[in-house]
């Protein structure tokens, strides 16, 4: 062995996601957060761990070759080259040598402490177009580093998950460990990496998420509220940002930029202003597992919207008031037969501890109005011809059924969140996120939006949620239906008695 000096590190995690992020090790790890959170440190240091960790050959020899991918050079020349060159090949730190012809590999070559070497190789390339895989020919990889997830196209992220785990060879005992590592900045919930991490959540990928560097919140109440952002104090990589470095950004940035960079959420195409705007909260409102009701809880809950976008929203109420938003159902051109029709065998599928009696629905007073030739309304319908008790709310005003919903997301049990909804719940969470939203008036000047919410696809859903979230407060003319149920009882007995 040639002259080898031994290196000791003293880099750590600077928060928990952090830690998480460096010490996983599955197939695929992925982290979103705000800018400057330690995620591309983070990423430096996993690579590096895990090339002291490749267990050794025969002669002792910890092989390994990691790829950093970027989208374009200079990115990567400008930031991911040199923020790892500032961890580890700086000049009292020397572990190997650096060569920046192309692609730029260092060729790290040191001795561990306990006798072992490590003899690894981090390749630098730039991964632009999905004919990159030119570049990666011949290239045999123990795993990938995705610097900036997000710029990337799927079909590179899917390249390089093809191409992980051949080196080193089986001959010297294979890699003790290969896949993809990822960081990023929080993409907008029309990209590949939502897709993935928050819906359909493919076996092998973790996707970590850490806290915003701001958060928003609402102060003053009713016409007075006002939204404003607030320094989050369990930000991570604090320590090494200078005070106040994510709340001094606020100044003077879109509320769309600050949202994604400072704020660590998911952006979204929407233009107009989103209705639940502080007081939506994705991370705290949001529960990845599939919610399932608690039957001791009482009945299950019913949200409904008609028209030719029929919506159902399903939760139910816990005995300290938190509501729970378990599952969606859209549709698009159905009439509400064929709506029930799907729905009441999907129910009872979904939750076979339910029957019909352990359900109420709640639904817009303009249910009542019959429409066409038809002989009953929509609230009679399901009443009548599927037996789910089917309640009007009080009041469908806008005002009134977002106050409801906003209610819940606001308000506090036990130093928790009144209402939690599924992951599942798909069209309203993108919602939430900003699709449901009052329209952007075309004037000069300063931005004016409509009173009311923008029709579109998710403001079905959020309408029928609106009915629920009235429902589970009592907020429900419970008299027209139960009239309605007397007299069908009346007319079922005189059906009856004259044999009919
Ligand atoms: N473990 C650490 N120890 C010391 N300093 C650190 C550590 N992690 C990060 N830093 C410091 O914090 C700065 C920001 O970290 P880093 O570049 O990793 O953030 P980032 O999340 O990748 O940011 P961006 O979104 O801008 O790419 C670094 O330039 C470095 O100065
Ligand atoms: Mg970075």
């Amino acid at each position: 062995m040639s002259e080898q000096t031994t290196y000791e590190f003293h880099v750590a995690a600077q928060g928990d996601v952090l830690e998480q992020y460096i010490t996983a090790r599955g197939r695929n790890t992925f982290i979103m957060g705000p800018i400057g959170s330690g995620k591309t440190y983070g990423s430096a240091m996993r690579v590096f761990d895990q090339m002291c960790e490749q267990a050794p050959n025969s002669f002792g020899v910890r092989k390994s070759r990691f790829v950093a991918v970027r989208n374009t050079y200079p990115d990567l020349k400008g930031t991911t080259i040199k923020d790892w060159c500032d961890l580890y090949h700086n000049e009292d730190c020397q572990l190997g040598k650096f060569n920046q012809d192309f692609p730029p590999t260092h060729y790290l070559d040191f001795d561990l402490e306990d006798g072992t070497r490590v003899k690894a190789e981090l390749v630098f390339l730039a991964l632009d177009r999905p004919d990159a895989v030119r570049k990666l020919r011949g290239l045999q990889v123990t795993g990938f580093w995705l610097n900036e997830v997000k710029e990337l196209s799927k079909a590179i992220v899917d390249m390089c998950d093809g191409r992980h785990g051949r080196y080193p060879s089986a001959a010297e005992g294979g890699p003790s460990w290969h896949g993809m590592i990822g960081d990023t900045n929080a993409p907008d919930d029309d990209h590949w990496y939502y897709e993935l991490a928050e819906e359909s959540h493919p076996e092998g990928w973790l996707f970590l998420r850490q806290p915003g560097g701001v958060i928003e919140v609402t102060v003053g109440k009713g016409e007075h509220a006002v939204t404003k952002w607030i320094a989050n104090p369990n930000a991570e990589n604090l320590a090494n940002l200078p005070d106040g470095y994510y709340i001094n950004q606020v100044q003077g940035k879109a509320d769309d930029w600050i949202k994604i960079n400072l704020a660590n959420q998911y952006g979204t195409v929407a233009t107009g202003q989103p209705i639940y705007k502080g007081q939506w909260n994705d991370v705290l409102h949001i529960n990845n597992n599939k919610l399932l009701p608690i039957k001791s809880h009482g009945d299950l809950l019913i949200g409904f919207d008609f028209g030719r976008t029929p919506a159902a929203i399903i939760g139910h109420l816990t005995p300290l008031g938190k509501l729970r938003v378990l599952r969606e159902y859209v549709s698009e051109n159905m009439g509400v037969r064929s709506f029930m029709d799907f729905l009441v065998p999907e129910l009872k599928r979904e939750f076979p501890a339910y029957s019909k009696a352990d359900m109420q629905a709640f639904c817009d007073p303009s249910g009542w109005g019959k429409s066409g030739n038809d002989e009953n309304s929509p609230i009679e319908i399901i009443n009548m011809e599927y037996g789910i008790t089917a309640y009007a709310t009080t009041s469908n005003k806008p005002e009134n059924r977002w106050e409801a919903v906003r209610f819940f997301l606001t308000k506090k049990i036990d130093n928790q969140c009144a209402f939690e909804m599924s992951a599942d719940c798909k069209t309203l969470r993108k919602g939430f996120n900003g699709g449901y939203q009052l329209r952007r008036i075309q004037v000069a000047g300063d931005a004016r939006y409509t009173s009311v919410a923008d029709k579109n696809k998710y403001s079905h859903p959020h309408d029928a949620l609106q009915y629920l979230a009235q429902g589970a407060q009592g907020e429900v003319d419970y008299e027209r239906t139960e009239q309605l149920r007397q007299t069908s009882e009346q007319t079922a007995a005189a059906d009856s008695l004259t044999g009919y």
